[in-house]
Formats: C-alpha cells, sequence, structure tokens
C-alpha cells in the first residue's frame, strides 16, 4: 500500500494525538518527521513512537526530501507562517484551526494557497468530520427537519483546563476566534448561507486573568444569518460538569439536538449523587473519531489527487464572523458584516 510520507510541526496538547493518529492509526500514512521548539517533546515522540527525524527548526524539516505532506498543529499565531513556509517547499498542508489569527494574515495566506494550487491545503475544522454532526447535516440537507429557522450552539471548556487556557490565551487570538469559530464554521455549514448581523457581549466572570490578552472566559453571539435563520452562539472555558458541546436546529418541520448531555458513554453510575451520567472530561475525547477521519480524508485526498472540501475559502469566512463578534463585543455595536 503506498503511504503518504508526512512531518508534522507542534506536539503539544493537540498535536500530540494528531502525531499518534499519522503514525498508527491511518493505514495509508506515515509519520517520517516530528518537529517542536521544544526539544524534550521531539526527544520524547520519537523515542516512544520510533519516528526517525526530529528537528526544533521548522526550516530544517522542510529540507526533508523524503517527506510529502506537512500537517501543522503549532501555536494559531504560527499557523500562516507555517502553511506559507510549508507550500513553498512543495509539500501538501493540513492546518490546524483557526487559519489566522487576524484578517490581513488570513486574507494575505489565502492568496498564497492559491497560487499553489496544484498542493492539497486542508484546514481542521473536524466537526464537519464528526459522525453526530454529519448525521445532523446529512437530516436537514434531506429537508427531514424543514427550513432551519433557529441554531443554538454552545462550547464550553471545563474549568479543570482553564490554566492551560489562561497559559494558551496570548497566541489564541481570542473566545471567539479561538473557541466561537468551530461553532461558526458549523452553522455555516448546516445552513449554507453567511451571517449578515451580529451582536456580541461576555466578560470575565471568573477569571480576570484573560483580561490581560483582551480576552473573556464566556461569551455570547446573536446572529442572522442571510437566509433568515436566528443563531445563538455561547461559548466558555468554566463548565463544572465537563466538556459541553452541544448544537440545537429548530427547523419549520422538526427539531435536531446533538450532545444535550455531553455524555462520555452509555454508563450510568448509582452513587450517593444519585444516578449520574458522566460527561467528557476535553475535546480529545469528544472528537476523537473527528480527529482521525479528518486526517484520513485529508491523506486519500493527496493520494487520490482531490482537493479537500474544507479550506482556504471556510477559514477566511469563519475568521471574517468571529472577527465582526470580536468587533461587536469591544464596541458593544450591533456589526453588519462587510466581506472582502
Ligand atoms: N480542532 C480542535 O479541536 C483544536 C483543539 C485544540 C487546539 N487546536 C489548535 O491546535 C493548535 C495547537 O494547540 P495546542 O493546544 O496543541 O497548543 P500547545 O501550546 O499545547 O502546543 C503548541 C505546540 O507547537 C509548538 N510550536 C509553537 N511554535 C512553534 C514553532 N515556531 N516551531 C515549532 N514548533 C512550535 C510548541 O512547541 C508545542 O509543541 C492551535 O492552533 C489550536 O487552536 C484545535
Amino acid at each position: 500500500m503506498r503511504k503518504l510520507k508526512m512531518g508534522i510541526v507542534g506536539l503539544g496538547r493537540l498535536g500530540k494525538k494528531h502525531a499518534e493518529n499519522i503514525a498508527f492509526r491511518v493505514p495509508n500514512a506515515e509519520l517520517l518527521a516530528v518537529c517542536s521548539i521544544k526539544q524534550e517533546e521531539v526527544d520524547e515522540a520519537q523515542r516512544s513512537w520510533g519516528i526517525k527525524y526530529g528537528y526544533t527548526d521548522f526550516e530544517e524539516m522542510l529540507k526533508n526530501e523524503e517527506l510529502e505532506a506537512i500537517f501543522i498543529a503549532s501555536s494559531s499565531t504560527e499557523h500562516c507562517k507555517h502553511i506559507e513556509q510549508a507550500l513553498n517547499a512543495g509539500f501538501h498542508v493540513f492546518s490546524e484551526k483557526p487559519l489566522g489569527v487576524t484578517k490581513e494574515e488570513v486574507y494575505y495566506i489565502t492568496d498564497v494557497i492559491k497560487k499553489h494550487s496544484d498542493k492539497k491545503f486542508m484546514l481542521g475544522f473536524m466537526r464537519r468530520f464528526d459522525p453526530s454532526y454529519i448525521y445532523a447535516k446529512n437530516k436537514i440537507d434531506s429537508g427531514e427537519i424543514g427550513k432551519p429557522m433557529y441554531i443554538r450552539c454552545y462550547s464550553i471548556d471545563p474549568v479543570h483546563a482553564v490554566q492551560g487556557a489562561i497559559a494558551f490565551a496570548e497566541k489564541s487570538g481570542g473566545l471567539f476566534l479561538d473557541m466561537m469559530i468551530h461553532d461558526l464554521d458549523l452553522a455555516r455549514w448546516f445552513l449554507e448561507s453567511e451571517a449578515k448581523v451580529v451582536f456580541a457581549a461576555g466578560d470575565n466572570y471568573i477569571y480576570p486573568e484573560f483580561g490581560k490578552y483582551e480576552d473573556i472566559d464566556n461569551g455570547a453571539a446573536m446572529i442572522q444569518f442571510e437566509n433568515g435563520t436566528i443563531a445563538s452562539f455561547f461559548a466558555g472555558r468554566t463548565s463544572v460538569h465537563g466538556y459541553h458541546i452541544e448544537t440545537e436546529i429548530i427547523g419549520t418541520k422538526g427539531t435536531l439536538r446533538i450532545g444535550t448531555i455531553p455524555e462520555k458513554n452509555l454508563v450510568t453510575v448509582f452513587n450517593e449523587n444519585g444516578a449520574v451520567r458522566e460527561c467528557h472530561e476535553g475535546f480529545l475525547e469528544r472528537f476523537e473519531a473527528a480527529y482521525l477521519n479528518e486526517l484520513q480524508e485529508f491523506v486519500n485526498c493527496v493520494l487520490e489527487d482531490r482537493q479537500p472540501s474544507v479550506g482556504a475559502f471556510e477559514g477566511v469566512k469563519a475568521t471574517e464572523l468571529a472577527y465582526a463578534c470580536k468587533e461587536s463585543f469591544r464596541s458593544s455595536e450591533l456589526i453588519k458584516i462587510n466581506y472582502k
């Protein structure tokens, strides 16, 4: 079997998971090289998984002529630079979300990606590859719930991970761009429409530490789409019960809810607290299948010479929308979105 020879940059919270997936869970992929600015992460990956090449300098990895594709899981502020360097060096590229952390760099990198249209580029909006979301999308597309009138999305990280989020805040782009962007993308995908008007608000209700980076611990947005659908979004970092990702779509003929109770599995624990349904602990657990499916799709696209369905365009539209939320939050004004 032909295997795609891949290198990965970024071996942090999520990069490690992607690296393991490339190395062990996608049969037609091979992890030949790992890169991180943290030497200990490179050593650990090479030692534990037997990876042939290790780098602390990304440009050095790009000189490796055995490689065919680069997976980018570095910090959000590095994505655009790494995408450009990898494409210019002749590689196919998968990049984690977000595409970039400013509108200017997102527009710039889109032009770079267009210039390299002979290479495959995919962006990591992995929720589009989650089996439950795909199931829901098929129901919407088949007309089973009629015309969607309202969509409601919650993405709330567990409070036990908040110190990590504070450490990550400087390079994340902020709550709307870092967290809410997944739901903004999902809404665009479900509705096949662009957002028209946005109002967003939020605060540091518990952790003022986020304020140092002009960020917030919890925020919400109300959006109307061009097709008339109303949408409301809540993103936060302080869920006490677990990782809560919930989506509801109310249509003219029916309603879909995905993840109403973010149940870990089918087990109910009967104890002194009553009948307890435990919840997902974090994104790695909830979206395990989605991370694997998106990677498999990227590898197949390269090997079958197809362009992935989720690329720079989706990154730009979601970024423009997240920025409108950010702008509304800062100004407390209703924002009408002007797309480029
Ligand atoms: N799709 C999702 O569900 C999801 C979930 C979490 C994170 N993410 C995204 O994944 C990316 C990584 O997130 P994380 O939580 O793993 O971050 P992290 O801070 O834990 O890890 C970042 C990694 O990148 C490396 N790195 C940073 N700059 C580098 C450089 N210039 N050269 C080489 N290595 C460099 C660091 O050493 C580290 O290994 C972020 O962009 C984040 O937005 C996506």
